[in-house]
């Protein structure tokens, strides 16, 4: 059994999409979990960039089978835009999956984020309506794939649906109305592109397991966007963290065997809601620009900040690490200080776990050691071995700040980037 799940460490935008890629290509199955098309996840093949938001980041290997299991939001919209621009660009998408029971984000779900972002409730989201989406489904009004495929049944619960939105939009957002009749045969079409892809992916996944396969389960976003250990209420609304690949792929957790935490070297956020170490100033501006920090979603500018060894300990703990692949650490080459948070200050009080409350969040002062950077370009480094001294210092302080080792190191976003230190895939 090999098995490893990938999640992001921090507040999402970690480098999911170029570890996931790296990992793939010693992978068999590469299976997406949850989130939705909020999620944007760039991988670097030589001059080619792309970026993906539903369809796995294994993808670009074409022998390996992708999977978008049943904890994801799938916007078929968007998936279909994805695979035909992936098919233009010459990427075969013959192995990709869908699950049965994944839900199937509407349109009123993208209005209604919308609208609600519009209106008093900001949290900063995508608008690609994943908040919409994962409340129809704990309440029981949303569609899965399956639904969708039925011919029958799918007008009929279709049209009370549209019914009761369109009340929700005209009524209380004083918005337009959807079209039954228009819905039913833009999705009618959705419906025979799919399904061809759909299968029952717990089944899938499960026997692949059970045969030896090598399978990456790939999160997207982040710890700190985790609905339940989020710094909610801006968070996305699944589970990024870990225990959701077992939700969210159909697999038990006795079946997973490794838990990689993806770190960038320092921290983003995009959106709204605290962030303790974020800076206002010159430096976090260079990070900025140096990093390219803006969202592959939604193109906005990323909140930077030095990176925060609280936060590491939380994901290490929520998530049950086992490695942590770190990226970006080329971003801080030019800097003479860099800096890490290990802990804070509230109110004359030091805090070393991550607070609950948000308002006591808010009111964290970042407590930091002070490290010299190396001011070398490390981006054509292959091994760690060859990293300047007190780069290494950097990453051994990491490591021993959050209690979990490395297994990959990124210093640029190609392939060839990348530092391996351990294999995860290979037995215990
Ligand atoms: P994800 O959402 O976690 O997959 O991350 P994004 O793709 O949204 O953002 C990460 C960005 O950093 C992308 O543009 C990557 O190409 C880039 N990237 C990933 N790893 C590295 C790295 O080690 N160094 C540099 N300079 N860029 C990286
Ligand atoms: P990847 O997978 C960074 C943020 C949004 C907003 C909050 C809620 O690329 O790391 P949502 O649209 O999910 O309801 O928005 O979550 N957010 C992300 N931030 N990376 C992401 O995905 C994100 N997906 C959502 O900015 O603050
Ligand atoms: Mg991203």
């Amino acid at each position: 059994m090999s098995t490893v799940v990938l999640v992001g460490a921090q507040w999402g935008d970690e480098g999911k999409g170029k570890i996931t890629d790296f990992l793939a290509e010693k992978a068999d199955y590469i299976v997406r979990y949850q989130g939705g098309s909020n999620a944007g996840h760039t991988v670097v093949v030589g001059n080619e960039k792309f970026q993906l938001h539903l369809v796995p980041s294994g993808i670009l290997y074409p022998d390996k089978v992708s999977v978008i299991g049943n904890g994801v939001a799938l916007d078929p919209v968007i998936l279909l835009k994805e695979i035909d621009d992936l098919s233009s660009r010459g990427i075969d998408v013959k192995n990709l999956k869908i699950s049965s029971r994944a839900h199937i984000v509407m349109p009123y779900h993208k209005k209604l984020d919308s609208l609600q972002e519009n209106g008093g409730r900001r949290i900063g989201t995508t608008r690609r309506g994943i908040g919409p989406l994962y409340a129809d489904k704990i309440s029981r009004t949303g569609f899965r794939v399956i639904d969708l495929l039925d011919k029958d049944l799918f007008p009929e619960r279709l049209k009370a649906i549209v019914e009761e939105k369109n009340c929700i939009l005209e009524k209380i957002y004083g918005s337009t109305a959807f079209v039954y009749e228009e819905l039913l045969d833009e999705f009618r079409y959705y419906a025979e592109r799919l399904r061809p892809m759909v299968t029952d992916t717990s089944l899938l996944v499960n026997q692949a397991i059970d045969a030896g396969k090598k399978v990456l389960f790939e999160g997207a976003q982040g710890t700190l966007l985790d609905i339940d250990h989020g710094t909610y209420p801006y968070v996305t609304s699944s589970h990024p963290v870990s225990g959701g690949a077992c939700v969210g792929a159909g697999v038990g957790p006795t079946k997973i065997n490794r838990v990689v935490g993806v770190v960038k070297a320092y921290t983003t956020r995009v959106g709204e809601g605290p962030f303790p170490t974020e800076l206002f100033n010159e430096t976090g501006d260079l990070i900025r620009q140096r990093g390219d920090e803006y969202g592959t979603t939604t193109g906005r500018p990323r909140r930077c900040g030095w990176l925060d060894a609280v936060i590491l300990r939380y994901a290490a703990r929520i998530n049950g690490l086992t490695d942590i692949a770190i990226t970006k650490l080329d971003v801080l080459d030019t800097f003479e200080k860099v800096k890490i948070c290990t802990a804070y200050r509230y109110r004359g009080q030091i805090i070393r776990e991550f607070p609950e409350s948000l308002e006591v969040l808010r009111e964290c002062e970042p407590i930091y050691i002070e490290m010299d950077g190396w001011q070398q370009d490390i981006a054509g480094i292959t091994r760690f071995e060859d990293l300047p001294l007190k780069a290494r210092e950097y990453v051994n302080k990491m490591v021993e700040l959050c209690g979990v080792n490395h297994c990959l190191l990124a210093v640029g976003p190609g392939r060839s980037q990348t530092m391996v230190t351990r294999d995860v895939f290979a037995p215990a």
